[in-house]
């Protein structure tokens, strides 16, 4: 797959934004482990939590910075996968970093504005390309290994997985 050096330059800098922006992460969650996720103005957000409130992982991992960052490492890792890069050819590299956004924002539980029915039509083109379970397969395992790869634990990852399985049959198209 053709990688000029604009693409090259592009990944170096995404790169390095990734390790700056996810240290800081990583020191947030340090920080801020145990405490209660503050919602500002809204009444009794600075009140005592209750003992289960606990942020949501898109929270606990730095929201829409990690969510840029992780992009790049999970990106990456599909696109240099020969099982399923074949999916991912003639795809525009500026409007899929937005649609892997939209992808990471999903399963990590954050907000987005897709439905089932966005899940099934955005991916039945590649359903008829030969998508099926082997590669969805690929794809979890990649997200499992970006997680790893920039700190999250087993207990996040089991979460961030399980979401993404609820998408399964929808991007499966059946
Ligand atoms: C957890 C499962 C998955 C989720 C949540 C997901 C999410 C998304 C989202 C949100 C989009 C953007 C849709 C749009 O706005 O058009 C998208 C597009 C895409 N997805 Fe997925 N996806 C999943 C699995 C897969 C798998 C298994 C593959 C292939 C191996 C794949 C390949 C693609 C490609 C190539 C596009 C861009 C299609 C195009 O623009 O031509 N996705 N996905």
């Amino acid at each position: 797959m053709g990688m000029d050096i604009i693409d090259i330059a592009l990944l170096i800098v995404l790169g390095a934004t990734v390790v700056g922006v996810f240290s800081a992460g990583a020191r947030w969650e340090r920080e801020n482990k145990g405490k209660p996720g503050k919602v500002i103005g809204q009444p009794g957000s600075q009140s005592k939590p209750k003992p289960k409130a606990k942020p949501s992982l898109y929270d606990r991992l730095g929201g829409e910075a990690a969510i840029n960052a992780a992009v790049d490492v999970f990106y990456r890792r599909v696109l240099a996968d020969a099982y399923i890069k074949r999916f991912f050819e003639g795809v525009d590299m500026a409007r899929q970093a937005a649609k892997q956004k939209a992808f990471l924002t999903m399963v990590f539980g954050g907000p987005n504005n897709y439905t089932g029915k966005d899940m099934r039509q955005g991916h039945r083109h590649l359903v008829k390309m030969g998508l099926d379970d082997s590669h969805f397969d690929h794809v979890l395992a990649h997200l499992r290994s970006t997680l790893a790869e920039l700190g999250v634990g087993e207990d996040g990852i089991q979460e961030v997985i399980g979401l993404a399985e609820t998408t399964r049959n929808d991007v499966l198209d059946r």
